[in-house]
């Protein structure tokens, strides 16, 4: 039996709304802050540095919004329901407010860009709104607020990158972490938010990259995941003082640096663009036995009338294409997707067609949504969101059982076999076991022994599987 409810939530609300603390708390500081982050890992990651900015203006970060003296919520416009847990976690936090008036509320991210002033009118306990853009800017905008005013900065920057600020990792398991190495999105995809939330694409300077991925390296991290709505279309143009002539990397070239930087340090990125990922990068991962053979190739559906509509930019044979030239140049690469159910005019054999793009890819995971319509985007303007939600509901069902029947499919090719494996920590439902994962991302979990620690890599000998965990024991 399949828990049909869990796999939605699964994969529709993957870290959502985690709260972000620092490990180890920082030193005499005087003021308590919160935050919360909800969306895409690139949120996560710019909360990071959030924390960065404030916790040089005397702030250290607790886990307990009850005895925070700021709340920060670091929010997604993505779909409807993103926006609807940020307005009922806010209604918690006016809880707290009525009882603490001096207590500051911020809210961050894409909402608060999508909203800008219309916040404060709408949410009278919130203090402080603050763009993606716009986030050096807090210090001021908190001693705004600190002297009774409501404060609010969502412009947009064309080169704001925040090359310069060390994130602080929170949350984190001291071996895998992420690096922004571009922001916003040039694309246009009619049903999306973001580039109205984000602003124009711009790629941060590949020396602040290599320097961030060499400094994780050096503290002992094992992972680096590069992050951009568009990875691919990573581009980078200038010099540096110490160099003569002008540079230009692109992103296969800047992926070659960071795995260049140490065999023992793996690489993955996310997301790739079908319309770009090039065969340039395709050569690169293959290239490199630590960049992992793991791809993010976002499909929305496979019905060429429907991308068009979608503005993808892509046709469903292109799409095919890339998919073969991956299979043809980087063997046993897993591939990931997400699929949008019901998008305007939608038709059976429409979805008939997304459902066979699944059957022809074997995708070993994927993120499937029903299509919320955003204010703004090109599609809320000139296309009818005219599928009955009964209809979205259905045809997300059918997309979820045919991706757990290829999940599973894709895992049990593991079983019986010996695989590498790096070890992140306890599985989350036990202590006497370890989980960590492949080359391929797939989860691994196998019984902890002394010998082993996080941050180790193992040849795991795999005895059987779920449709989302490998199980196996220790080779050796
Ligand atoms: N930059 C990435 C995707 C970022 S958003 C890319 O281009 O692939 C993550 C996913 O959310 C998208 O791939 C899409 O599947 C989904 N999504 C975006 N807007 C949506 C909407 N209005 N309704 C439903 N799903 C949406
Ligand atoms: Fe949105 Fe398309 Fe940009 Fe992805 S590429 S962030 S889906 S506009
Ligand atoms: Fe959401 Fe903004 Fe990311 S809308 S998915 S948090 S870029």
């Amino acid at each position: 039996m399949i828990d049909l409810q869990l796999l939605d939530k699964k994969h529709d609300e993957s870290r959502q709304g985690e709260a972000l603390v620092l490990d180890a708390p920082t030193g005499n500081a005087s003021r308590k802050l919160y935050i919360e982050s909800y969306g895409c890992q690139m949120n996560f990651a710019d909360s990071e540095i959030v924390a960065s900015i404030l916790l040089d203006q005397g702030f250290e970060t607790t886990g307990d919004y009850k005895e925070a003296d700021a709340i920060f919520i670091n929010t997604c416009s993505i779909r409807e329901n993103a926006e609807q847990r940020v307005r009922n976690r806010l209604s918690q936090f006016g809880v707290e407010k009525r009882r603490n008036p001096k207590l500051i509320v911020g809210v961050l991210g894409c909402m608060a860009e999508r909203l800008k002033s219309k916040f404060l009118e709408e949410e009278k306990l919130v203090d402080v709104v603050v763009g993606p853009d716009a986030y050096r800017d807090l210090p001021q905008l908190i001693s705004q607020v600190e002297d009774g005013q409501k404060a609010i900065n969502v412009l947009l920057s064309r080169e704001e990158t925040y090359a310069d600020i060390a994130p602080v990792r929170l949350n984190g398991n001291g071996i895998t972490a992420f690096i922004s190495i571009m922001r916003g999105c040039d694309n246009m995809c009619s049903f999306c938010v973001v580039p109205f939330t984000r602003g124009r694409e711009r790629s941060r300077d590949p020396f602040s990259i290599l320097a961030e991925a060499q400094d994780l390296h050096d503290k002992g991290y094992k992972e680096v995941t590069l992050l951009g709505q568009n990875v691919d279309s990573y581009k980078w143009k200038g010099g540096d003082e110490s160099e003569t002539a002008a540079v230009a990397v692109n992103f296969a070239q800047l992926l070659e640096k960071v795995a260049l930087i140490s065999p023992e340090l793996r690489v993955r990125f996310s997301t790739s663009h079908p319309k770009d990922i090039t065969d340039e990068v395709l050569y690169t991962i293959a290239k490199y036995d630590n960049i992992c053979n793991n791809i993010h190739l976002p499909v929305q559906s496979g019905s060429t009338r429907m991308l068009e509509l979608m503005n993808r930019t892509y046709t469903k044979e292109w799409y095919m294409n890339r998919v073969d030239a991956i299979r043809r140049i980087i063997p046993g690469c897993a591939i990931s997707t997400d699929i949008i159910a019901g998008f305007c005019t939608e038709t059976e054999e429409d979805h008939q067609e997304t459902l066979a793009m699944m059957d022809y890819v074997d995708y070993d995971f994927a993120f499937t949504f029903s299509y919320s319509e955003r204010p703004g985007t090109l599609a809320a303007r000139k296309l009818p969101d005219d599928i009955p939600e009964e209809v979205k509901k259905r045809r997300l069902t059918e997309i979820l059982l045919r991706q757990q029947e290829s999940s599973y499919k894709r895992l049990q090719e593991n079983v019986g076999k010996t695989i590498r494996i790096l070890v992140e920590g306890k599985s989350k439902k036990s202590d006497a076991d370890y989980c960590g994962r492949n080359d391929q991302n797939a989860m691994i979990v196998f019984p902890a022994t002394a010998e082993i620690q996080p941050g180790q890599y193992v040849n795991v000998y795999i005895e059987r599987c779920t449709s989302a965990t490998l199980l196996g024991k220790i080779a050796d």
